[in-house]
């Protein structure tokens, strides 16, 4: 089958269009023929090892993953023996955080995994899109249990992770105020934003309003500069590390920042696909990253 692999960090200059074994499925896996995959931000974090520190689990001098992409809406081509849940022909979507590898033809997943069928009302390409972003923000606001009422804002409102967060923060009855560049002001809008702030004309740390939660989804503010827009029992958090790594240490010294590491199931793929048939989640998809003509991208 044909893979994008990359058998070292770096640039785009490392990923390669290769031939590699096609993988034959396990009693409880089925095999899944990809029909759209995403190149999405932690594909590009762990092709470049962008943080040094994370080469200490994904490989200290190459990649010990030679295939990256970790969403992916396809077609089930075959089942191992044992499998129940899926049939061949079944048409899927969900997300492989273990070992990666989407970025090819096929993949094989436990049918216990974060996988379900396929939204009826999405492509291919759409139901790919709305795989990683709303797993990273689902784990996000479950972990604060956000509330009916509960004010919210989102920094990168028109990201993967931040787009997610707008919908799955109505979803659970937030007031969102979004913060987003001009072009996307609509955009977060038509996802459900209750206000809209365009950080190219106003910084959004300083407006006069209190927040029950700050949702940093691009790692662009920290805890510090958005104290003041924070209720006295408020809590940050951010998608990214911080300044030497403040987002990680911060929760030991106080309650207000949290940084909790992401969990997938197939109960949220299942909860994902319930929400984009009822119109409550739609993938926002940016193609300006094309890697080739079958791979959907979303960055
Ligand atoms: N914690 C984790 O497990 C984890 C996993 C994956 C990614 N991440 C991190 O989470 C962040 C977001 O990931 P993603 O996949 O959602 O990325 P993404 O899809 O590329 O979205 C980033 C968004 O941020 C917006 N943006 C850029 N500069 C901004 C600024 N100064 N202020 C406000 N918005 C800005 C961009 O849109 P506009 O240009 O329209 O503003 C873009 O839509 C990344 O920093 C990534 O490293 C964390």
């Amino acid at each position: 089958m044909k893979a994008i692999v990359n058998t070292r960090y770096g640039t785009t200059d490392v990923l390669q269009l290769k031939e590699i074994p096609k993988p034959t499925p396990k009693a409880d896996e089925v095999l899944i023929k990809i029909r759209a995959t995403t190149v999405n931000r932690t594909d590009t974090g762990l092709r470049s090892a962008e943080y040094f520190i994370s080469r200490l689990f994904i490989g200290l001098f190459k990649p010990k993953m030679n295939v990256l992409g970790s969403e992916f809406a396809g077609e089930i081509e075959a089942v191992g023996k044992e499998v129940t849940l899926f049939k061949t022909g079944d048409f899927v979507f969900g997300l492989s955080t273990e070992k990666f590898g989407t970025h090819a033809e096929y993949i094989c997943l436990s049918q216990e995994g974060s996988l379900a069928l396929k939204p009826s009302n999405l492509s291919f390409e759409e139901a790919a899109a709305i795989c990683e972003g709303p797993y990273l923000a689902f784990n996000y606001l479950e972990k604060i249990n956000i509330q009916k009422g509960d004010k919210i804002l989102v920094n990168g409102a028109s990201g993967s992770i931040g787009s997610s967060g707008v919908q799955l923060a109505k979803y659970f009855g937030a007031e969102v105020t979004a913060v987003t560049t001009t072009k996307n002001l609509r955009l977060a809008q038509s996802l459900g934003a209750d206000e809209v702030i365009d950080y190219t004309k106003e910084d959004f740390t300083k407006v006069n309003k209190k927040f029950d939660f700050v949702f940093d989804a691009v790692g662009k503010s920290s805890y510090f500069k958005c104290k003041k827009l924070m209720k006295e029992n408020a809590v940050y958090f951010s998608t990214e590390l911080g300044f030497m790594y403040q987002n990680v240490f911060l929760p030991l010294f106080t309650k207000k920042v949290l940084f909790p590491l992401p969990k997938d199931s197939k109960e949220q793929m299942l909860l994902f696909k319930k929400l984009a048939e009822s119109g409550q989640l739609k993938a926002v998809i940016d193609r300006r990253y094309s890697l080739s003509s079958w791979t959907c991208t979303q960055v």
